[in-house]
C-alpha cells in the first residue's frame, strides 16, 4: 500500500486495472484447468471400465475351462487401448495370475498388481487401477485388474498450462495497453488541474485556467475550480484597486502633511529666530540700566533688573534649544558607518572636561557601530550621556554604561546610569518638548534634550524608550534602522 501511495494517479489506475484483470484471468484459468482435469479423468476411467467389462466377459469361458492361453490372447486385445500398461486375470481365491498382459513387455512391468483391488476405478498419483469381477451365472469366478498410466492426462495438462500461460501473457500485454489508455483519460485532466493549482500557488497568477475536459465528476471538479479562480481573480483585482487607491490617498495625505510640517517648522524657526532680537534688546537695555543707572536704584530695583536679565537669558537658552530641535528636523540625513563606541568616548571626555570634579565610572562596550548620520548621532549621545551624567550628580559612586542589547526582541543600543531615575508611570512623558520630571532646583535643564533625541531616532527609522525607577537609575534604549 505504501508503494501505491508513491505512484502517480495514472500508474495507480493502471496497476489497479492490471491487478484485477490478472486476478480474474488467473482464477478463470485455474477453474478451467481443474474442470478439464476432472472431465478427462472421468472419460479415461469410463473407457478403461468398458474395456474391463468386455475383457472380463470374454475371460469367463477360458477361466471355466482353465484355458490360460485363450485368456492371454483375450487380454492381448487390450493393446488397442494405449493407456493400458498391464492387465491381470486371477481365478477366484487364487493369488497367482491366471493370465497377464504387459504393454511394454513383462520386464518393463515392474508393476506389482495388488492382490485385492476395490472394484471400480481408483486413481493413484501416476496410474489408474480398475478392478472388474468376472462372474458366471451370477457367481464370481475371478477378477480382472487393469492398470492404466496417466501420461495422456499429464501431457494434455502440460499443453493446456502452456496455452493458459500464453493467453495470460497475451492478455497481460493487451490489458496493459488498454488500462494505460483508460488511465490516461482519467488522470490527464487531474494532472492538468494539479499543474494549474501549482502555477496559481507559486506564481500568484489567477488568470490561468485548467483545460475543461469531459462531463464526468472530474470535469465538474475542473469547472468548479475554474469558477473559484474567476472569483479569486475578481477579488484580487478589487483588492489591488483598493490598495492602489489607498496608496494614492496615503501619498496625497503624506504630501499634505509634509508640506504642513515644513510650513510649521519654517514658522517655528522664524518665530524662534525673530524672538531673539527683542530678547537681546531687553537683556542689553537691562544691562545698560544696571551699569548706567545702578547707583540711582535701590537694592530691590537692582535685584528686579537682575531677575529680568536672568529671565531673558533663560528664554534665550530655550530659544536656542528650540532652534536646535528645528534644525534637527530640517537637516538632511547623510548615513555612513559610525563607530558609536568612539563617539561615546569623545562625548564622555567632553563631559568630564566640563566637570572635572565629578568622578563617574564609565563603561563603553567596544565595537558598537551603525550606519547613521554622524552629526545627529553625536547629538543623541550628547543628550543621553549628558542626562546620565546630570542625574547621577547626587550619587557618591556614579556609573554610566553604553552598550548594545543582544537578548531583546530587536537589537537596541542603550545608555544606562545609576542616578536619580524616574517614575515609570510618567515614562511616556519624557520625550515631549519641555517635559521634565525633576525640579529645576534639583537638576537644571530646559526639557528639550529627549525631544530632540526622539526626533533624530525617528528620522533614522528607529524608536526610543526608557526604563527606570525612582532612585534606581534609568536606561534609555534606542534602535536605528539598518544597524548591523
Ligand atoms: N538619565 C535620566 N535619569 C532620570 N531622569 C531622566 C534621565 N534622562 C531624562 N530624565 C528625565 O526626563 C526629563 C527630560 O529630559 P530632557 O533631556 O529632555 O530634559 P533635561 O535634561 O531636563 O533638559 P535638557 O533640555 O537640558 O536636556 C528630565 O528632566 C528628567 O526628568
Ligand atoms: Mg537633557
Amino acid at each position: 500500500m505504501r508503494i501505491l501511495r508513491r505512484l502517480t494517479i495514472g500508474q495507480k489506475l493502471t496497476s489497479i486495472a492490471m491487478l484485477s484483470s490478472f486476478a480474474a484471468l488467473v482464477s478463470a484459468s485455474i477453474a478451467f484447468l481443474a474442470y478439464d482435469l476432472h472431465t478427462i479423468r472421468q472419460s479415461l476411467a469410463r473407457r478403461i471400465l468398458t474395456d474391463a467389462q468386455i475383457v472380463g466377459f470374454n475371460s469367463v469361458s477360458p477361466l471355466l475351462f482353465n484355458d490360460a492361453e485363450t485368456a492371454t490372447t483375450t487380454l492381448g486385445g487390450l493393446r488397442a487401448e494405449p493407456a493400458i500398461v498391464a492387465a491381470i486375470v486371477r481365478g477366484q481365491g487364487d493369488a497367482r495370475p491366471f493370465a497377464t498382459y504387459f504393454r511394454d513387455g513383462p520386464s518393463a512391468a515392474r508393476l506389482a498388481l495388488p492382490a485385492h483391488v476395490a472394484p471400480g476405478p481408483v486413481f493413484a498419483a501416476d496410474h489408474l487401477l480398475v478392478s472388474e469381477p468376472i462372474r458366471f451365472e451370477g457367481r464370481p469366478i475371478g477378477t480382472l485388474v487393469i492398470q492404466a498410466d496417466l501420461a495422456e492426462i499429464h501431457s494434455r495438462q502440460r499443453r493446456y498450462a502452456g496455452i493458459v500461460l500464453a493467453v495470460l501473457g497475451g492478455s497481460f500485454v493487451l490489458a496493459l495497453g488498454i488500462s494505460r489508455l483508460m488511465a490516461k483519460t482519467i488522470s490527464r485532466p487531474i494532472v492538468r488541474l494539479a499543474d494549474t493549482a501549482r502555477a496559481v500557488s507559486s506564481q500568484k497568477d489567477y488568470s490561468v485556467r485548467a483545460p475543461a475536459e469531459g462531463r464526468d465528476e472530474i470535469g465538474l471538479l475542473v469547472g468548479t475550480f475554474n469558477e473559484m479562480l474567476d472569483q479569486i481573480q475578481r477579488q484580487d483585482s478589487d483588492l489591488k484597486e483598493a490598495r492602489a487607491d489607498l496608496e494614492r490617498r496615503v501619498d496625497t495625505r503624506t504630501r499634505d502633511l509634509a508640506a504642513a510640517n515644513k510650513e510649521l517648522e519654517a514658522f517655528s524657526y522664524s518665530v524662534s529666530h525673530d524672538l531673539r532680537a527683542p530678547l537681546r534688546a531687553i537683556d542689553g537695555f537691562s544691562k545698560a540700566v544696571l551699569s548706567g543707572y545702578g547707583p540711582q536704584l535701590d537694592e530691590r530695583g537692582r535685584h528686579y533688573l537682575e531677575r529680568v536679565r536672568a529671565g531673558t537669558q533663560r528664554m534665550a537658552q530655550l530659544i536656542d534649544d528650540l532652534l536646535g530641535l528645528a534644525r534637527v528636523s530640517r537637516r538632511q540625513l547623510v548615513r555612513q558607518r559610525v563607530n558609536l563606541s568612539e563617539v561615546a568616548g569623545q562625548v564622555a571626555a567632553e563631559l568630564a572636561r566640563r566637570q572635572p570634579s565629578r568622578q563617574v565610572r564609565l563603561d563603553v562596550q567596544p565595537g558598537l557601530s551603525a550606519e547613521v548620520d554622524p552629526h545627529l548621532l553625536t547629538i543623541v549621545l550628547e543628550n543621553l550621556m549628558g542626562n546620565a551624567w546630570k542625574f547621577t550628580g547626587k550619587k557618591a559612586e556614579a556609573h554610566v554604561e553604553v552598550g548594545q542589547r543582544a537578548d531583546g526582541p530587536e537589537p537596541a543600543f542603550y545608555v544606562r546610569d545609576n542616578g536619580a531615575g524616574f517614575d515609570m508611570e510618567y515614562a511616556d512623558k519624557l520625550f515631549g518638548a519641555f517635559q521634565r520630571l525633576h525640579a529645576d532646583t534639583d537638576f537644571e535643564g530646559t526639557g528639550i534634550g529627549l525631544a530632540t533625541v526622539q526626533r533624530i531616532v525617528a528620522r533614522h527609522g528607529g524608536r526610543i524608550w526608557a526604563e527606570g525607577g525612582v532612585d534606581k537609575g534609568a536606561t534609555f534604549y534606542f534602535t536605528l534602522e539598518r544597524n548591523p
